[in-house]
C-alpha cells in the first residue's frame, strides 16, 4: 500500500528497536521504504539495511550540513557503492541556508559535485532545499540531471510547477498535516497527484497527531489522509498512485 520514499532508520533514534520496529511495518501497509543517506558513515548503515530487508532500498550521499568534510575519496566511494543493486538514488543532497552547518561555497561544490555523480550513474536524485529553493532549482537545471524528487517541498506553487513540468517529483510529508502548512496545502491542491510521492523522513516529521513523537512508516497514512482529504481521492487510491510514482522514479519494478 504505502511506499516511504524517504526515512532514516539508520538513525540513532531508532537504535532501541529498530529490528522490531522495521519487522513490523509491512503488516502495517508499508511495502517499500527508501532509506535515505545523509553523511559517508550513513551511506553504509543505510545501505547495510538495505541489504537486510528486502522491501527496503537505499541512497548514497550526503546533506548540506556535512559536506564541510567531504574529499574527493568520499566521491570514489559513493560511486562504489552506487553499484549496489539496492542503491537506487543519490541523495540527500542539496543546499541547507538555514543552518549553514557547512559554509555555503562547499555546499554549493560538493551539491554540484553530486549532481554529476547522479548524472554519470543515470541515477535520480533526492533533494533536500532548505531557504535556498531558488539556487537550488538553478544549480539543478544547469547540471542537466533530469529526474529526482525534492524531498518535503516547501517551495511555492509556482516553483512546484516548474519541477513538475521538467519531471521532478515533489516529495510531501507530516508537515501537510501542521496547522502552517497553507503554502504546501496550496501544492498538493494545484499539483497532479501523478508528480507527488509520500514520505515521512523519519524519525523527523511527525505529522498531527503524534507531531512532538518519533516519526515512523505507519504514520503516513495520517499524510495520506489528508493528502485524500485535499484531492477529493479515497486514501486507497492516494497511496496507489503515490506508490506507482515512486517505484517508476526508483525503478523498482515489482
Ligand atoms: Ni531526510
Amino acid at each position: 500500500m504505502y511506499f516511504d520514499s524517504h526515512a532514516h532508520y539508520d538513525d540513532e533514534r531508532f537504535d532501541e528497536d529498530r529490528e522490531r520496529l522495521i519487522e513490523s511495518l509491512q503488516e502495517k501497509g508499508v511495502d517499500f521504504i527508501v532509506n535515505a543517506a545523509a553523511d559517508m558513515k550513513s551511506c553504509h548503515t543505510s545501505l547495510a539495511l538495505a541489504e537486510k530487508y528486502d522491501f527496503i532500498y537505499s541512497s548514497v550521499g550526503v546533506h548540506p550540513h556535512d559536506v564541510k568534510d567531504l574529499t574527493p575519496a568520499d566521491i570514489e566511494e559513493m560511486r562504489k557503492l552506487a553499484t549496489h543493486h539496492k542503491v537506487v538514488a543519490i541523495g540527500e543532497i542539496g543546499l541547507d541556508y538555514y543552518y549553514d552547518n557547512s559554509p555555503r561555497e562547499d555546499q554549493r561544490k560538493w551539491f554540484k559535485e553530486q549532481l554529476l555523480l547522479a548524472k554519470e550513474l543515470d541515477l535520480p536524485v533526492i533533494i533536500h532545499s532548505r531557504e535556498a529553493s531558488q539556487e537550488t532549482f538553478d544549480i539543478i537545471m544547469e547540471s542537466g540531471v533530469k529526474k529526482g524528487v525534492i524531498h518535503c517541498f516547501s517551495g511555492s506553487y509556482e516553483l512546484a510547477k516548474e519541477y513538475v513540468k521538467r519531471g521532478f517529483y515533489l516529495g510531501v510529508g507530516g508537515s501537510l498535516t501542521f496547522k502552517n502548512a497553507k503554502k504546501t496545502v496550496e501544492v498538493v491542491e494545484g499539483i497532479d497527484l501523478s508528480h507527488i510521492l509520500i514520505e515521512t523522513d523519519c524519525p523527523y516529521l511527525t505529522p498531527v497527531p503524534h507531531r512532538g513523537e518519533r516519526n515512523d512508516s505507519s504514520y503516513l497514512k495520517f499524510v495520506v489522509g489528508k493528502i485524500a482529504e485535499i484531492k477529493g481521492l479515497t486514501e486507497d487510491e492516494v497511496a496507489s498512485i503515490t506508490s506507482q510514482n515512486a517505484k517508476k522514479l526508483f525503478q523498482i519494478s515489482l
